[in-house]
């Protein structure tokens, strides 16, 4: 076993953790070069817990305090603590519901990254695929995005479209968005693991190792 340190990754979700999933079993078999070093939820039944604990991995329920849509500061606080003595290099937003601002966003400076199931500016905000859908477009998607302090506006890492067929229901449209997501997060996760990506302003940078 080399001593190396791997790269290492927080992981917050409120949801069932399906991203968590493909993110944890993609480092489990090598293709993501970095460890999962603990996975937090606002939820304290929440899925991602599960499949956490279910893997062996590091899991913690962290109460989110008074608000409805972001941290209070003292659970700002406990969140920030938790990742820092996790040591995580990144941390992965994984379907996480709330808004992370000021203090959090201090810590992990262009640190923090998300997914959002559509093709961002189109449809930011909650239940994009609805959103899409109730539109009318025909190809939506997924976006990969550094979290800055709007709500879906951080520089873009990659995107991938998904088209919205004849008789789509919200739900047929969120699994084939998720199908996506499973592919694409996993492959961003690694690129930054392996230093490949960078931030220039609004622009990320490809290819700037190896
Ligand atoms: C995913 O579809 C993700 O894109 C979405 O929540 C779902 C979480 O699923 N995130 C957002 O809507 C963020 N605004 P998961 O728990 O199975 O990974």
């Amino acid at each position: 076993m080399s001593g190396e340190r791997k790269y290492r990754l927080g992981v917050l979700g409120s949801g069932k953790g399906s991203n968590f999933v493909a993110i944890a079993d993609a480092c489990a078999a090598g293709s993501v070069p970095a460890e999962v070093a603990v996975v937090i939820s606002d939820v304290a039944e929440a899925g991602i817990l599960d499949r956490a604990r279910e893997r062996g991995l590091a899991a913690q329920f962290i109460a989110p305090g008074k608000f409805r849509t972001k941290l209070d500061e003292t659970a700002e606080a406990a969140y920030i603590r938790a990742l820092q003595e996790a040591e995580v290099d990144l941390v992965v937003l994984a379907g996480f519901m709330r808004i992370l601002k000021g203090e959090f966003l201090r810590a992990f400076a262009q640190r923090v990254v998300n997914i959002h199931p559509a093709l961002l500016p189109s449809f930011p905000g909650l239940e994009a695929w609805k959103q899409a859908l109730d539109y009318g477009v025909k190809v939506t998607g997924v976006t990969v995005h550094f979290v800055d302090q709007g709500v879906d506006t951080g520089p873009i890492l990659a995107q991938q479209t998904v088209p919205v067929l004849a008789g789509d229901t919200a739900g047929t449209l969120h699994a084939r968005i998720q199908e996506a997501e499973r592919v694409l997060y996993p492959a961003v996760v690694a690129a930054l693991a392996r230093g490949e990506v960078g931030v220039q302003g609004r622009q990320t940078v490809w290819g700037m190792k190896g």
